[in-house]
């Protein structure tokens, strides 16, 4: 009976399903019958209701001290999991995201103008690999309007919130560094963090500012147009540039002082949909990347590991591989809104597995000469 109770992990740990635990794995089931962005929509609009209040996932009893981790810049967070960024664009349901139980959540990619993004449709379900493809080319409402939105709920937020900000798509390439500065104006002082986003595939052009060059002449215009601050500013990048030159863009983030490096943004694919995919496919190669910009930095700047994170496991690999902390977007479609804490409850599992007490103590473990057990 005990068996037919419990919901196993291959290979991990197991978890009660309470009630609400049961009744969102349906909605999921139910939102997923649905056209992606169709759902993404009516699952935004539930949350934005405040129903799935009542599903709220007993984090808190459960959350053990062992998960708290420290976020470089961001300041210490409950436990290593946030949301990725292109959820919500608009900063428009930070709370209701929030009750998921996510430690923090990055919002936008936000442009300084509205702009409606690609035509649909633009989001497609890979299910069978656990995979999305996106092209959504950054549709949203514009600085002002997520300014508004974001002003709103400040005073209820009880989490850091990171801003991903991007170019319009009507702004040429050659003038593209004055879109991420007007955007990090207009929203200064509204968040505990900037993401500067050159890795999205689906702005014609957006990745060739993954170089040296670029990220040179952005820390020179942020600088003098902010005091010298660049410390709360991270980069955001994709896993498809050759190795030398991801390496060269890490080391220039690097001796620029930025705050740390987002690894990464969708992987580009072509068929059968053009566009950025996420999840499963995408695991290796972001954590790849993690390795790779370690070789250059060596431990001094800061990673936020996001890609491919489907398990608790998944977390695990990245977190030795230097990720401070880690985001998930794919695995919140496939898995429903109790993501988080059966996230946390298998990461929980590999650190018993190995006798680790505290999370923080496997950042960078991968690296160092005596390895974990
Ligand atoms: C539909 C969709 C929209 C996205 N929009 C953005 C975006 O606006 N800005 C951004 O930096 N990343 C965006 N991403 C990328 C995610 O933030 C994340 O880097 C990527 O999905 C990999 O994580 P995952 O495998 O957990 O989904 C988007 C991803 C998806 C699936």
């Amino acid at each position: 009976m005990e068996s037919i109770e419990r919901v196993a992990k291959p290979g991990l740990g197991t978890l009660t399903p309470s009630f609400s635990h049961l009744v969102g794995r349906f909605g999921t089931a139910c939102l997923r019958r649905l056209p992606p962005e169709v759902s993404h929509h009516l699952g935004m609009q539930l949350l934005k209701s405040g129903l799935l209040k009542v599903c709220k996932p007993p984090l808190d009893q459960d959350l053990d001290i062992s998960m708290a981790c420290n976020l470089e810049g961001v300041g210490s967070l409950k436990h290593p999991i946030g949301l990725a960024a292109g959820f919500d664009k608009n900063a428009e349901n930070l709370i209701g995201l929030g009750s998921m139980g996510f430690s923090w959540i990055e919002a936008g990619t936000v442009t300084p103008l509205a702009q409606s993004g690609n035509p649909k449709p633009r989001l497609f379900r890979q299910a069978e690999q656990h995979a999305l493809v996106n092209r959504m080319g950054f549709n949203n409402a514009g600085c002002d309007q997520f300014a508004q939105n974001l002003k709103r709920q400040e005073h209820d937020l009880t989490f850091p919130i990171g801003i991903n900000v991007g170019k319009n798509k009507i702004t040429e390439l050659d003038r593209a560094l004055s879109d991420y500065v007007k955007a990090i104006r207009t929203l200064e002082g509204l968040g505990k963090y900037f993401v500067v986003n050159i890795s999205s595939p689906n702005t014609p052009g957006l990745r060739s500012l993954s170089s040296k060059s670029f990220i040179e002449e952005l820390a020179a215009c942020l600088r003098s147009e902010r005091d010298a601050k660049i410390s709360d500013i991270w980069i955001k990048l994709d896993p498809d540039m050759s190795k030398s030159d991801f390496q060269s863009v890490v080391e220039a983030t690097t001796s620029e002082s930025f705050a740390g490096i987002v690894l990464t943004n969708t992987h580009r694919v072509e068929s059968p949909f053009a566009g950025g995919q996420s999840g499963h496919p995408l695991s290796v190669k972001s954590t790849i990347c993690l390795e790779w910009a370690h070789e250059v930095h060596k431990g001094k700047l800061p990673m936020i590991g996001c890609g491919g994170i489907l398990s608790g496991a998944d977390i695990f690999q990245k977190m030795i591989r230097g990720a401070s902390a880690v985001q998930i977007y794919t695995a919140l479609i496939y898995r429903g809104p109790f993501v988080v804490y059966e996230l946390l409850s298998e990461l929980k599992a590999e650190l018993k597995l190995r006798n680790i007490r505290f999370l923080q103590d496997i950042v960078g473990a991968y690296y160092l000469d005596e390895k974990l057990s």
